[in-house]
């Protein structure tokens, strides 16, 4: 297990480069493994959790090829996957398992089991299995609700069903699901999650009809390959934009950013916390993409409520270190998600945070902290979260004294540069 030493700061100035988007990127290479034909990707996250996508892929005989950069994914359709000689290992990624999840049950000529890492394992899966079971697919799941899981292909049916999470991953696995059913497939009620799946399918030839109230995919399309250009990942540009709100004097400008509207709630919310942002919008389709330059300016404290959740779920643990040097309480509710990420997000923060001598009151679905308090450098624990190990490097930039990761090469899930592109920055 890696440690790495963080400390206290200067300077933070400059235009990093920030890799392209986590969520695109699983998407891009499994619609490609989908369509029949090539499908050709630039600016792929090249981290541990897109691997896992790649590897479980692969395993189902899929081509993935890199050239000159770019990610080739030489795909034949479902009907064209091989039965996988080995459990399908889906790493640390909620994502992998639970969008595979999706697409293998309705293939009928598959068996396959997959796994995880000690995180993963752990990660709730009948919130994905009991809509598709309704659709006619078969899971068996460990102790009802975990990986290891088998999924057996069947024939499926379409479905309707109201969605009680707002979750993605749930909703794309249905969506998934929905291509290889008979019917159209409709869901409904807490929708207003990331919509990359109903963006990136119709780039892939499949239709789908969306609104504020409904998306219905009908079964039997045909996924056709396509290029694909991944935009900078917001949720990886948010440490970067704290780091730059939380630095007087910092400079800090990041450009191909996803701007994508159901990712750029921490965005907003630093707004309302007193910060500056322009972004300019360079393309819109497939996804919205553009520039950021930020200004600093005194923070204060902020109300996020569940609504506005989904759109900044992963950038929540570097909110709470925000909070702790803005003025004024900040408050979160209806993130109860939290709890079930790659650790029990809420737990991690509230331990790191107390660690560095900051007070924080948790509550089931969020936390509630008044700043402006002093941290104090301290040991991290990183759960091996990477979002937890990102959030707690920068909160070092404003400590009195070094932050010890514990764990930190956790970081490499998502941005295996994460240490020297911070290291350029304050440099
Ligand atoms: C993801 C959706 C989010 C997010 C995860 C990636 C996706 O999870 O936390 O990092 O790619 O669909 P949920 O929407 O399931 O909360």
């Amino acid at each position: 297990m890696a440690d790495t030493r963080v400390g206290p700061a200067k300077k933070f100035a400059g235009s990093p480069k920030v890799p392209g988007d986590k969520s695109i990127s699983h998407r891009g290479l499994i619609f490609g493994a989908l369509a029949t034909g090539r499908t050709e990707i630039e600016n792929i996250l090249e981290s541990e959790d897109v691997q896992s996508t790649a590897r479980v892929l692969t395993g189902l005989g899929v081509q993935i090829t890199k050239q000159n950069g770019k990610t080739f994914v030489d795909g034949h359709g479902p009907e064209a996957f091989k039965q996988p000689a080995a459990i399908l290992d889906c790493g640390n990624s909620g994502t992998t398992m639970r969008l595979m999840m999706g697409v293998l049950s309705g293939v009928k000529h598959i068996e396959a089991s997959m796994t995880g890492d000690s995180s993963l394992v752990k990660r709730p899966m009948k919130r994905v299995a009991e809509p598709l079971r309704l659709m006619g697919a078969n899971f068996e799941l460990t102790q009802n609700d975990f990986a290891p899981l088998k999924v057996i292909g069947a024939e499926l049916q379409a479905v309707n069903y109201e969605l009680k999470i707002a979750s993605a991953q749930i909703k794309t696995a249905i969506m998934l699901a929905a291509i290889a059913a008979k019917g159209t497939t409709r869901i409904w009620g807490e929708i207003h999650s990331r919509d990359h799946t109903e963006r990136l399918l119709k780039h892939f030839g499949v239709g789908v009809e969306s609104n504020a109230k409904e998306v219905l995919v009908t079964g039997g399309q045909k996924f056709t390959a396509n290029k694909l250009n991944v935009p900078g990942d917001p949720s990886t540009a948010a440490f970067w934009l704290a780091g730059a709100a939380l630095m007087p004097n910092s400079n800090l400008e990041l450009k191909n950013i996803s701007l994508n509207p159901t990712r750029t709630g921490f965005i907003r919310v630093l707004e309302r916390m007193g910060v500056v942002i322009e972004t300019d919008l360079t393309e819109t389709i497939p996804e919205p993409i553009g520039n950021i330059r930020i200004k600093p300016g005194p923070l204060k404290g902020v109300t996020v409520e569940e609504a506005e959740v989904p759109s900044l779920i992963d950038e929540l643990p570097m909110l709470a270190v925000l909070a702790t040097q803005a003025h004024g309480v900040t408050r979160v509710t209806g993130a109860e998600e939290l709890r079930v990420k790659e650790t029990d997000r809420i737990e991690a923060v509230a331990q790191n945070l107390r660690a560095m001598g900051a007070v924080i009151e948790t509550t089931p679905d969020g936390f509630i902290i008044e700043g402006p308090q002093k941290l104090k450098g301290a040991e991290i624990n990183s759960f091996h979260d990477h979002r937890i190990a990102m959030a707690f490097s920068i909160a070092a930039l404003v400590a009195d004294g070094e932050n010890l990761i514990h764990g930190s090469e956790c970081v490499a899930i998502s941005y295996p540069e994460f240490y020297s592109i911070l290291a350029e920055l304050t440099r």
